[in-house]
């Protein structure tokens, strides 16, 4: 399936809502958690790849700030899983330049996680193959009102005058401002919704829904949505 890919047409940042690990727990007979367990895999896959097909960018949902809602158990046992995998990761992505960023509200975050948070920024701070940006206590809502709040700190200074403000100046006040706009938004297990995942970077991104559940997800389901984005006709507003 690969040699088919235009290699001079790849998306530059890919995005994934990465859902259906109950889902499929359910299917397998098993609880929630193990679900979350075998969606690890997928992320690993999912980044080795990326980095094969030579990505720049990729954002991952890990967590939103309406998970918060999940059973206390459940959050619980996600954030003890996401540390886990960020200890048992972290040295083969950073020897594969793979950098690790972070998006989202960190400081609200169990301490642990924020820990090792830090330690991957540290970690894999110089490189540069392929940015993973991992949204942990995210919400596209939340970001655009801290870019917003940003932007009044800086009005309110004098540092910067409200005719000055423009998409660029306001993009640059999110989170990873670096990662830009979304190229293609994955979202697996079929439901057909963004969740306030990344509200402004979507604006023109392609995308790209499979009903494979994301434990199943890997690297064949990325090259398929790979394809599908190539056979899109992409016009942004005007007539191609
Ligand atoms: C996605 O799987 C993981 C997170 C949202 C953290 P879900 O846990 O949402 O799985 P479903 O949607 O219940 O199948
Ligand atoms: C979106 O999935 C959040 C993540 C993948 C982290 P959800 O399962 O939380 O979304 P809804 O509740 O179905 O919209
Ligand atoms: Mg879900």
């Amino acid at each position: 399936m690969e040699p088919q890919l235009d290699t001079q047409r790849l998306p530059r940042h890919i995005g994934i809502i990465m859902d259906g690990n109950g889902r499929w727990a359910a299917q397998h007979g098993k609880r929630r958690v193990q679900g979350h367990e075998a969606g690890a895999a997928s992320v690993r896959a999912v980044i080795k790849a990326c980095r094969e097909l030579g990505i720049e960018g990729l954002s991952l949902y890990a967590f939103s700030t309406e998970n918060w809602r999940r059973s206390k158990q459940e959050v619980n046992a996600l954030f003890r899983l996401l540390s886990k995998y960020m200890r048992k990761e972290i040295e083969e992505l950073a020897q594969n330049d793979v950098r690790v960023r972070f998006q989202g509200r960190l400081d609200g975050l169990p301490a642990q996680a924020r820990k090792d948070v830090e330690y991957c920024l540290e970690r894999t701070r110089g490189n540069k193959a392929l940015s993973v940006n991992v949204a942990l206590n995210y919400g596209g809502r939340q970001e655009i009102v801290d870019a917003a709040r940003q932007i009044a700190r800086e009005v309110k200074a004098g540092t910067l005058q409200p005719e000055e403000i423009s998409e660029d100046v306001f993009a640059r006040r999110l989170y990873l401002p670096e990662f830009g706009d979304l190229d293609l938004l994955i979202r697996t297990s079929g439901e057909l919704r963004v969740s306030n995942f990344m509200l402004w970077q979507i604006s023109y991104a392609e995308i790209v829904v499979t009903p494979v559940l994301w434990p199943d997800f890997r690297k064949e389901h990325l090259v398929e949505a790979i394809l599908e984005f190539q056979s899109r006709k992409r016009r942004y507003g005007g007539r191609p």
